[in-house]
C-alpha cells in the first residue's frame, strides 16, 4: 500500500484516531453572530465524511466578542452548544473524532472588529498594520478570569460532544503574547517566557478542573516566532514542548510565526516551501514522548515520507482540506489522481478571510456553498444537450466538468496542446508550479466523465455543424494589448508568456511594465455589507485581474532565475487589488530577491538598452535588456462573429465575457453550467 503510514491508527491521549490525517483549525467566516451556520457544519462534517481521523474546529472565542479577530464562532455560553454538537455528531457519524480550538486573540484584534479595546500582557500594539490599537494591560485578576474562561469553553465543548480541545498558544495570539519577550514587558509573576508558561499552566488546570484530567488537550504552539530580535526560537520551542508535556497536554501541534514575523505566519502561500516546518516538528518530537502533529504545505507523498522517517506522528492538511474535502479517502484508497490539489494561492481562502468574507476556493467553486443547495443543483432534472466549449482555460474546464456531471454531452477544444489556457503559464514559475496539477486533475476528471477533449484544435463553423451542437460556449479568454508606448514593437519587448516559456534570452536586466495604460479592469474594488452582530462590519472585495497577477509572478520568477528586476507602474500602488495577505507577502519576498517596484513611473518610450521614463516630472532612462509588458488585457472574442448565424445557443464565459482573474473564471464556469 502506497500510503501505509498515513493509514495507520494512532493515539492522542485516550483517543484512538483511525488514521494519521488531521484537519487543523480553519477560520472560515461562515458563522453569523458567533453561531455555527449550516455552511459551518457542512464544512467540518464534509472533512469527516472525506476520511480524516480528527477534525479540529476553527479558533473559537472563549471571551466573545473581545477575543475574535475575524467572524469567529464563540464558546463562552451554552447557547452555542447546538451548532457545535451538530458538528461533533456529524463527524462521529463518519468515524472521525472532533475537537475545537479554544482561542483568545489578545492584541491581535481591533476596536473596529469587536467594539472594545483589545487586551494584552503589556500596552504595546502589534507591528502589523492590521492591529494598530494599543491594548489594555491585563491585571492579574483578568488573567485568572481568562484562564477560567478557557475551562468554561472546554466544558461547553465536552457537553457538545467534542472529544477534546486544542489551545492556540502560538500565531501571535494572547498566550503567545505572554510567552514572547517582544510583547511581554511585565515585571510581575507573568513576566517573560516563564510567566507565559505559568499562564498556560493555569489554563490547563482550569480545563482539567472543568473536564477531568483525561479530557485530551492539544497544544498548538509556535516552534519559532520568526522574529529577528526578542522573539522565541526553536530552543524556546523545545523548552515549551517539555513544559506542556509535564502539564499533561496530550499532543503538540507544531506551528510558527505571527503577524509581526519577518517570515509571516500568514504566509500560507506557495511562497513557503512544501513541508517548511518538518525540521521544527522533528526537533520537538525528539524532546518529548507525546505525539507531534506537523502542518505546512504537505502533499500525500511528503506526508507519508515524514511519518516513515519518524519526524511526526500525525500530519495536518490545512488548505488541501478546503480545496477538496474528500482528499483523505482519496489518499487512503490510493487514488490521489482523483484529488484536486491545492495550489496554495490563498486567493479564495486566506485573502477572503481577512476581508471578512466567507472563504471560497479559487479552483473549486463548490467550497463554501451549502451541501443541500449543491445536492439540489446536482439532482435537478435537465434535458441533456450537445455542448461545444471553445477554450480549455479555467472557465472552459470548469464548465465542462460541471456540464458533464449534469449529464450533458460535452466536447471541449483548445488551440494549445495543453489544458489551462493562459493561466497554465504561471505553472512555469516555482511559486505557482502546482497549477499544473490542477489541470492534470481536470484532464483526468473530464476523461472519466466522458468529455471529448480535443487539443491542438481550432474553432471552425464546420465543427459546430458536423457535431450538431446545440450550445456553444465561448471561453476563448483574453490577450495582452500593447500599450500606446513609442517603440513597443521593439524585439526587446515580450509578453509574460514569452518570458516564462523560456523561448527568449532575457539577458541580465529585466523591466516589467505593469498596470494602467488604459486598463479599466485592473484591481476592482467592490463594497459589500456583511451582516455583523457586533459592529455592523463593512467589507470590500478587491481583486486584481490576470495582468496584475502575471506582472507579479513574472517579476518574481525572473528574480528567482537570477535576473535583476524592476517593476514600473503608472499607478500610485502596484496591484492594489491583490488580496492583502498575498500582497503583503509578495513584498516580503520581493525585498530579499531585489525586485524593485517603482510606482508613479510613466514609461514614455522603448529606447536602446532600456526605457525612457518620467517620474516626478523628470525624464530619465531605466536600463533593461528585456521589457516584459503585463499591462492591459482584452477579450479575444474570436468566435462571436462566426457563431452569429448558426442555430445554436451562444454563451461567453471567463475573461472573454469579463476580464477578471483565475478565481473569477473558475467560478463563472461553474455558474454558467447551471444556466444551460
Ligand atoms: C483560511 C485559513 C484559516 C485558518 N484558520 C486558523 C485558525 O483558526 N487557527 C489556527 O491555528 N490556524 C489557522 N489557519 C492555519 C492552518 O490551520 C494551517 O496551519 C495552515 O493553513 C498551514 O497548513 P497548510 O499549508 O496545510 O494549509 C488557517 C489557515 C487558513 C488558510
Ligand atoms: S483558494 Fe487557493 S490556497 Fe485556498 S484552498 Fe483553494 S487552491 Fe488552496
Amino acid at each position: 500500500m502506497r500510503y501505509e503510514k498515513l493509514s495507520e491508527p494512532g493515539k492522542i491521549g485516550n483517543l484512538t484516531l483511525k488514521n494519521r490525517i488531521i484537519i487543523p483549525p480553519i477560520n472560515n467566516n461562515y458563522t453569523r453572530a458567533a453561531y455555527m451556520t449550516d455552511e459551518s457544519i457542512d464544512f467540518y462534517v464534509s472533512k469527516a465524511e472525506g476520511g480524516a481521523s480528527l477534525v479540529i474546529i476553527e479558533a473559537t472565542s472563549v471571551d466573545y466578542p473581545r477575543s475574535r479577530s475575524v467572524l469567529n464562532p464563540a464558546i463562552d455560553d451554552e447557547k452555542y452548544i447546538p451548532g457545535i454538537k451538530a458538528i461533533a455528531d456529524g463527524c462521529h457519524k463518519y468515524g472521525a473524532k472532533a475537537m475545537v480550538q479554544l482561542s483568545h486573540v489578545g492584541r491581535q484584534s481591533r476596536v473596529m472588529v469587536t467594539g472594545m479595546d483589545p487586551v494584552a500582557p503589556s500596552a504595546i500594539s502589534s507591528a502589523s498594520p492590521m492591529y494598530p490599537d494599543t491594548p489594555k494591560v491585563l491585571t492579574v485578576e483578568d488573567i485568572h478570569e481568562i484562564a477560567e474562561k478557557f475551562g468554561i469553553g472546554a466544558e461547553i465543548a465536552k457537553k457538545a460532544g467534542l472529544d477534546g480541545v486544542e489551545l492556540i498558544l502560538g500565531h501571535g495570539y494572547l498566550v503567545n503574547q505572554f510567552l514572547c519577550p517582544y510583547s511581554n514587558f511585565r515585571t510581575d509573576e507573568y513576566a517573560g517566557f516563564m510567566g507565559g508558561v505559568k499562564f498556560i499552566r493555569e489554563i490547563v488546570e482550569s480545563i482539567q478542573k472543568h473536564c477531568g484530567k483525561d479530557y485530551p488537550i492539544i497544544g498548538r504552539m509556535n516552534a519559532d516566532d520568526f522574529i529577528k530580535e526578542n522573539g522565541n526560537n526553536i530552543v524556546d520551542g523545545e523548552l515549551l514542548a517539555q513544559e506542556l508535556e509535564k502539564m499533561g497536554v496530550a499532543a503538540l501541534s507544531v506551528s510558527g510565526g505571527m503577524r509581526d514575523s519577518e517570515l509571516s505566519f500568514n504566509d500560507h502561500s506557495s511562497g513557503q516551501p512544501k513541508g517548511a516546518w518538518i525540521s521544527l516538528g522533528d526537533r520537538i518530537k525528539r524532546t518529548v514522548n507525546i505525539p507531534v502533529i506537523i502542518v505546512k504545505r504537505f502533499d500525500p507523498d511528503l506526508a507519508e515520507q515524514t511519518l516513515k522517517a519518524g519526524q511526526a506522528d500525525f500530519i495536518a492538511f490545512g488548505k488541501q482540506c478546503i480545496c477538496d474535502s474528500g482528499f483523505a479517502n482519496k489518499i487512503l484508497e490510493d487514488r490521489v489522481e482523483d484529488m484536486l490539489p491545492c495550489t496554495s494561492c490563498c486567493q479564495g481562502c486566506y485573502d477572503e478571510l481577512w476581508m471578512k468574507l466567507p472563504i471560497e476556493c479559487t479552483v473549486n467553486p463548490r467550497v463554501g456553498k451549502k451541501i443541500a443547495d449543491l445536492k439540489e443543483r446536482d439532482e435537478k432534472k435537465r434535458s441533456p444537450k450537445k455542448v461545444l466549449i471553445v477554450g480549455a482555460g479555467p472557465s472552459g474546464c470548469e464548465s465542462a466538468l460541471e456540464l458533464a456531471r449534469m449529464g450533458h454531452k460535452v466536447t471541449i477544444i483548445d488551440k494549445n496542446n495543453f489544458l489551462g489556457g493562459s493561466y497554465f503559464y504561471c505553472s512555469y514559475t516555482e511559486l505557482k508550479a502546482e497549477v499544473a496539477g490542477v489541470f492534470k486533475y481536470f484532464g483526468h476528471e473530464l476523461k472519466k466523465l466522458g468529455v471529448d477533449v480535443r487539443l491542438n484544435t481550432v474553432f471552425t463553423k464546420a465543427l459546430v455543424e458536423e457535431g450538431k451542437y446545440e450550445v456553444v460556449i465561448d471561453a476563448t479568454g483574453s490577450e495582452f494589448v500593447k500599450p500606446a508606448i513609442e517603440g513597443i514593437n521593439s524585439e526587446m519587448v515580450i509578453t509574460p508568456k514569452e518570458a516564462l516559456d523560456g523561448s527568449h534570452d532575457v539577458g541580465k536586466y529585466v523591466a516589467v511594465i505593469a498596470c494602467s495604460y488604459g486598463c479599466a479592469w485592473t484591481c476592482r474594488k467592490v463594497s459589500n455589507e456583511i451582516p455583523d452582530d457586533v459592529v455592523g462590519l463593512k467589507t470590500s472585495e478587491t481583486y486584481a485581474c490576470g495582468a496584475g497577477h502575471a506582472a507579479a509572478d513574472v517579476a518574481e520568477d525572473m528574480a528567482d532565475k537570477g535576473k535583476k528586476v524592476v517593476v514600473l507602474t503608472e499607478r500610485d500602488e502596484f496591484v492594489p487589488g491583490m488580496g492583502f495577505t498575498n500582497r503583503g507577502n509578495m513584498f516580503k519576498r520581493f525585498f530579499p530577491k531585489n525586485v524593485s517596484v517603482s510606482t508613479k513611473t510613466k514609461v514614455k518610450k522603448v529606447i536602446d538598452g532600456g526605457l525612457l521614463c518620467e517620474k516626478n516630472g523628470v525624464e530619465f532612462k531605466v536600463s533593461a535588456d528585456t521589457v516584459i509588458m503585463s499591462t492591459k488585457l482584452k477579450a479575444v472574442n474570436c468566435i462571436e462573429d462566426q457563431v452569429k448565424d448558426l442555430k445554436v445557443k451562444y454563451y461567453k464565459v471567463g475573461d472573454c465575457e469579463k476580464i477578471g482573474n483565475a478565481l473569477k473564471a473558475f467560478h463563472a464556469g461553474f455558474d454558467l453550467a447551471d444556466k444551460i
